[in-house]
C-alpha cells in the first residue's frame, strides 16, 4: 500500500515537472510574437536612449547652409542599434519626428520612407536579425527649411526571446534529469527489491516446509501424537501474540515449537507406544528426549533458541522438571511457552493409555500447577486462548 502510494506520489511529480515544462515551453513561444516599443524619447539632447534590452543613439553630425535653395539647410544622423540582451531582434524599426516640410537627400542600412512629419527606417534584408551583443549602424541625411535636430524617436521590433535563455529553463532542464535519474534508480531497486522479496518468501516457505516435514516425521513414530508438534507449535505462536511478541518473534517461536520433540526420534516405539504405565527405567529412557532433542539441534544455530525449545520443554517452573532443574524465568521463555502448549495439547488429545480429558479437567490442571510446573502468566493466556474459541484446524 505504501509502495503503491510512493508510485502514485513519483508519477504526479513527473507529470507536473512535464506540464511545468510545457508551460515554460508556450511561455518561450509566446514571447517570439511579442512587440517592444520602447525608446520613445522626447529630449534628444543627450541623443542616446536605452532601455534594458536595445541602446539606441544617435549622432547629429555639423549642419551646413545651403545657399540660394528653398530648403536651405542640410544635416546627417548617425544612428546605432545595439542589442545587449539575450532577446534576437528578428524583425524592427525606428521612426524619427522631422519637420513636415523636410526632405531625405541619402540614407544607408536602411529603408526610409517619409510620411508627413514622420521618417520610418525599417530593417532591410542583411540586417533584419539583430542577435545579441551585435550592433547595426544606420544614417541619413536631411534638408529642412530651418536648423533642426531629431527630438523625438520610437523604436519597435519583435523579438525572440528562445525558451533556452531564461536561467529557470536550465534549472529545469537540471531538476529534470535529477528526476529522471532518481526515477530509474528508484524503478530499478524496486524491482530488485520485489525478486529480493520473493526470493526471501521462497526461502522462509522452503524453511517452514521443512520444519513441518520433520515435525511429521516426529509425530509419525506415533500414531495417537498425529499432528501434535504443529498443533503445539499453533498455540506457541498464539500464546507469544497475546504476550505481546513482534510477528518475527512469534513466527520463531512457531519453528521452535515445531521441532521440540525432535528427541522422540531417538525413543524406542516400545516405550514411545506402550499402553500401560513405563516402568522407571522405560520412564528415564523417555525422557531422554528432550536432551537428545537439544543435542540434535545444537548446530542449528540460524533459528535462535531452537535448542532450548526441545532441551528444556520439560523443565518445571519450581525446578524439579528435566533435565537440568532449572526453575522460574531461568528456563527459557519458548521453552516455558511450549511446555504448556505441549501439556494442554497432550490432555486434550487421545492416548495409548488413556482418552482425551475434558476441558473442565484440563483447566482445572494447569490452573493447579500454574506456579509450581507451568508459568501462572502463561497458563492463563493458554486457557484464554480455548475460551475464545481459537483453533489449530485450518480455515479451510
Ligand atoms: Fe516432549
Amino acid at each position: 500500500m505504501v509502495r503503491e502510494r510512493k508510485r502514485v506520489l513519483a508519477a504526479f511529480v513527473i507529470i507536473i515537472f512535464f506540464i511545468g515544462l510545457s508551460v515554460l515551453g508556450l511561455w518561450g513561444y509566446a514571447s517570439y510574437q511579442s512587440t517592444i516599443l520602447y525608446s520613445y524619447v522626447e529630449d534628444v539632447s543627450s541623443k542616446v536612449y536605452k532601455n534594458n534590452d536595445f541602446y539606441v543613439e544617435i549622432v547629429a553630425g555639423e549642419g551646413w547652409q545651403i545657399d540660394g535653395t528653398a530648403i536651405g539647410f542640410g544635416a546627417q544622423y548617425d544612428g546605432y542599434f545595439y542589442n545587449k540582451k539575450g532577446s534576437e531582434l528578428v524583425d524592427w524599426s525606428i521612426d524619427f519626428v522631422v519637420p513636415e516640410e523636410s526632405y531625405i537627400d541619402s540614407a544607408w542600412n536602411g529603408v526610409f520612407e517619409k510620411k508627413e512629419n514622420q521618417i520610418h527606417l525599417h530593417a532591410v534584408d542583411y540586417n533584419t536579425n539583430l542577435s545579441h551583443e551585435n550592433a547595426i549602424t544606420f544614417g541619413l541625411v536631411m534638408y529642412t527649411s530651418e536648423p533642426f535636430t531629431v527630438n523625438e524617436i520610437k523604436v519597435s521590433g519583435y523579438w525572440d526571446r528562445k525558451m533556452t535563455s531564461y536561467p529557470i529553463f536550465g534549472f529545469l532542464m537540471f531538476l529534470l534529469v535529477i528526476v529522471l535519474v532518481a526515477l530509474i534508480t528508484y524503478l530499478i531497486s524496486d524491482f530488485r527489491m520485489k525478486n529480493m522479496r520473493i526470493k526471501q518468501d521462497e526461502y522462509k516457505e522452503i524453511i517452514l516446509q521443512s520444519l513441518k516435514t520433520f515435525a511429521n516425521i516426529i509425530d509419525a513414530k506415533d500414531a495417537y501424537t498425529k499432528g501434535h508438534s504443529l498443533r503445539v507449535a499453533k498455540y506457541a505462536q498464539e500464546i507469544s501474540r497475546r504476550m505481546g511478541k513482534s510477528v518475527e518473534e512469534q513466527e520463531r517461536i512457531f519453528q521452535i515449537s515445531l521441532l521440540h520433540d525432535i528427541g522422540k526420534i531417538a525413543v524406542d516405539d516400545s516405550i514411545l507406544k506402550k499402553p500401560g504405565r513405563l516402568t522407571p527405567e522405560e520412564l528415564e529412557k523417555a525422557k531422554m528426549h528432550a536432551s537428545t532433542g537439544g543435542d540434535i539441534l545444537k548446530d542449528f544455530t540460524k533459528i535462535d533458541g531452537i535448542e532450548d525449545g526441545a532441551r528444556f520443554h520439560h523443565e518445571s517452573f519450581d525446578g524439579k522438571g528435566y533435565p537440568c532443574g532449572l526453575a522460574g524465568e531461568a528456563i527459557p521463555e519458548c521453552a516455558r511457552i511450549i511446555c504448556v502448549a505441549d501439556a494442554f495439547d497432550a490432555m486434550d488429545s487421545d492416548r495409548c493409555y488413556r482418552n482425551k480429558l475434558s476441558r473442565e479437567i484440563i483447566f482445572k490442571e494447569l490452573e493447579n500447577c500454574s506456579g509450581i510446573q507451568f508459568d501462572g502468566e502463561i497458563v492463563k493466556h493458554m486457557i484464554q486462548i480455548i475460551e475464545d474459541g481459537f483453533s489449530t484446524e485450518d480455515p479451510s
